[in-house]
């Protein structure tokens, strides 16, 4: 178990990310070492105590610990696949953007060639790096994250999800998609009020309000959706659909964007033909959890 700020750890990529979290591990006494394939990248951290290494071997060589944050998948298995770097016992963080997929095909790859391997994902911009702000995900084996977490724990707040590879790409994702709806939300609502003169600082904190009342509804439909039973506790769907064609009627009124609240009733009125019309709201999670072709 590695513990303590003089754990040696490798930062392999010096992009914007990978600078930040170089400057985190440093700030937080890490002997740390680094590579990068532009070279002159590191020369300023270098300068702030990091150490050099000649090649991405060399690097990952240098630490038990090994932090990669490129582009993307590629480049990863571009650098490592031509890497001639000891990997046997290492383990590799790889907090680049990547799905699912990606994410548990490297760890089979990583795997046979030896490595332990956590994937990551930041929910993060570099400035936040190092603050409890800084939202990191991992996931792949447990031990492997417990063994190295006293170490990762300089980089924010470091977040274990599951033994499964693909769990931080799909949490990233899936927040991703949480925080898109509530702005798409909220610039829906922006633009029919800006209709009547209404400006967006004067919606922001009633839109704010809803947003948290929303949120307090989220374990109680959890349990809806978990237990496949949708009970009208509060409204039923097709309560909901009438104040949806409201929200539609308004927009097209105010020559405002339609599109997005079309999309979403569409959906719901699929669900009521299949019958769910006396149902709550996360009933559509059958609609959501299905592929559409047309
Ligand atoms: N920046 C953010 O706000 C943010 C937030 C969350 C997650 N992320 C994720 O963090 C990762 C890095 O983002 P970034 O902002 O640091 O990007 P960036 O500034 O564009 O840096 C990209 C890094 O990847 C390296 N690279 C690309 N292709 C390579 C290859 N074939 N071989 C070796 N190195 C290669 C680059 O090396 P060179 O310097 O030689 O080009 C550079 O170090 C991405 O997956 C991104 O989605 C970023």
């Amino acid at each position: 178990m590695n513990s303590g700020t003089d754990t040696p750890v490798t930062v392999v990529g010096l992009g914007l990310m990978g600078r930040a979290l170089t400057r985190a591990f440093l700030r937080a006494g890490h002997p740390t070492t680094v590579w990068n394939r532009t070279a002159s990248k590191a020369d300023r951290l270098v300068a702030e105590g990091a150490r050099p290494a000649p090649t991405a071997g060399d690097a990952l060589g240098a630490s038990p610990l090994t932090i990669i944050c490129l582009t993307d998948y590629q480049a990863v298995h571009e650098l490592l696949g031509t890497s001639d770097g000891e990997l046997d016992g290492r383990t590799l963080v790889n907090l680049t953007s990547g799905t699912s997929a990606q994410a548990r095909e490297t760890a089979r790859w990583a795997e046979r060639r030896g490595a332990r391997y956590l994937d990551g994902a930041i929910m993060a911009v570099p400035p936040a790096i190092g603050t409890a702000d800084a939202v990191i995900l991992h996931s792949g084996p447990q031990r492997d994250f417990e063994a190295h977490k006293s170490t990762l724990d300089a980089l924010g707040t470091v977040t274990y999800l599951g033994a499964d590879h693909g769990l931080a790409s799909l949490y990233d994702v899936a927040g991703l998609a949480m925080m898109w709806s509530v702005l798409n939300a909220w610039l829906q609502g922006t633009a029919l009020l800006r209709t009547a003169g209404v400006d967006a600082a004067t919606y922001a904190p009633f839109a704010r309000q809803i947003a948290a009342v929303v949120a307090e509804w989220l374990p109680g439909y959890a349990e809806q959706i978990d237990s496949g039973s949708f009970p009208a506790e509060v409204s039923a769907l097709e309560t909901d659909v009438r104040a949806m064609a409201h929200l539609i009627e308004e927009s097209e009124a105010a020559g405002v964007n339609a599109e997005l609240p079309k999309l979403i009733k569409a959906m719901a009125d699929r669900s009521i033909v299949a019958g769910h019309g006396g149902e709550q709201y996360p009933v559509l999670i059958e609609e959501f959890g299905r592929a559409r072709d047309d």
